[in-house]
């Protein structure tokens, strides 16, 4: 596998409470770019494993993960879907690289110091590691685009970082096994194994916030059931929520520069525009000079419309849990033979001694 191919990875956490921002800002995207790009999403359970996680329920939410893919429009026969746990090369690609990483690039990470808290002393080992496992999920497959929401942002940053010390660190034997391709770091041209891979982030949605608080993004943590919309709400829950948005008590303004510093009105204009592939001076163009009174009634109609038939496809699918982890063996089995590869590659690459590729 010498030369890198395009290819798109993401991963979704399996922890419960998959909500508006997931979808707007990961899974929707990930439909999208089914078209052009040869896709691999994953249900990232060993990511979910670093903070606890009750095992009872962990089975169920990498089923609600992989429902929500399906019922959103991916088509695991033409991508690949399925879940980390089962391709061990995640695994062992990402103890290289905890090889390559310095404790200093992993200790900046903004989301281990909000999840370690203040006791960092009691955080896992694997909440440490954590991008470095994300850095291997993606160059396992030398993926060269992943979309994310902005919150992964600093994550991507580090695999770019992990991708250039490994290619600098091994250029010369990268070279004499006649692998990789040259790429230029910095000023420098290397022999490169693994692409520097790019983000995919933007849109309207690229950090939806909690419908009660602006300023913090929606997430599946937050103990408020009113601050976000989980995927499985159904139509009276979904209008609830909406209707009891925090707002300010203006009307939307008509051009996007009014939205500055409101950001309830701001986030609820964002999530229109993104339910309905807009942009926010479109949906400003209709509702601009309306009051929430007009304009919350209009996103609610359109949430529902959007997510209910999402939210009962996955019901449907769910209720065969069966056939949701027989499609997760099928996809791990065709991600495996890629993983295979790379791993071979690495191995030799980093001088471990195993039969011949
Ligand atoms: P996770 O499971 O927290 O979130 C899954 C995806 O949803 C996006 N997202 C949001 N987007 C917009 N607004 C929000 N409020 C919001 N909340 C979450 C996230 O940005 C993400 O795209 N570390 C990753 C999982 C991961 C991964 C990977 C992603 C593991 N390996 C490799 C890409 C490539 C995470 O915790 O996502």
């Amino acid at each position: 596998m010498s030369n890198i191919e395009e290819r798109v990875f993401s991963g979704i956490q399996p922890t419960g409470n998959l909500h508006l921002g997931n979808y707007l800002g990961a899974i929707k995207r990930f439909v999208s770019l089914q078209d052009d790009y040869n896709c691999i999403y994953c249900v990232v359970d060993l990511h979910a494993i670093t903070v606890w996680q009750e095992p009872s329920e962990l089975a169920n939410n990498i089923r609600e993960v992989t429902a929500a893919f399906i019922a959103s429009g991916i088509d695991p026969q033409k991508h690949i879907v399925f879940n980390q746990s089962q391709v061990a090369e995640h695994a062992e690609l990402a103890w290289i690289f905890n090889c390559v990483a310095r404790m200093g690039w992993l200790s900046r990470m903004t989301q281990f110091k909000e999840k370690a808290g203040k006791d960092r002393e009691k955080a896992s080992v694997g909440l440490f590691a954590y991008p470095a496992l994300m850095a291997a999920d993606i160059l396992t497959y030398r993926a060269t685009h992943v979309p994310v929401g902005e919150d992964q942002k600093q994550h991507l940053e580090l695999t770019r970082d992990i991708a250039q010390k490994f290619n600098n660190d091994f250029s010369d034997r990268i070279s004499s096994l006649g692998l990789g391709e040259p790429m230029m770091v910095g000023d420098e041209k290397v022999q490169g194994y693994f692409p520097l891979t790019e983000p995919l982030i933007g849109g309207p949605a690229a950090r939806v916030m909690s419908l009660r608080d602006g300023s913090k993004k929606m997430s599946k943590s937050d103990p408020s059931d009113l601050s976000r919309i989980v995927m499985t709400d159904d139509a009276d829950a979904i209008s609830k929520k909406i209707r009891k948005a925090k707002t300010d008590a203006d009307g939307l303004p008509s051009e996007v520069e009014g939205l500055k510093n409101r950001p309830e009105a701001d986030n609820l204009v964002g999530i229109y525009a993104a339910l309905n592939d807009m942009d926010k001076a479109s949906v400003l163009k209709e509702f601009g000079g309306a009051q929430f009174g007009t304009f919350k009634p209009a996103l609610a109609d359109l949430a529902v419309a959007k997510i209910d038939p999402i939210a009962s496809e996955m019901r449907r699918l769910q209720a065969d849990p069966a056939e949701i982890d027989s499609l997760l063996v099928k996809g791990a089995d065709r991600a495996r033979e890629i993983a295979n590869r790379t791993l071979a590659d690495v191995k030799e690459i980093v001088g471990f001694v195993g039969p011949r590729r």
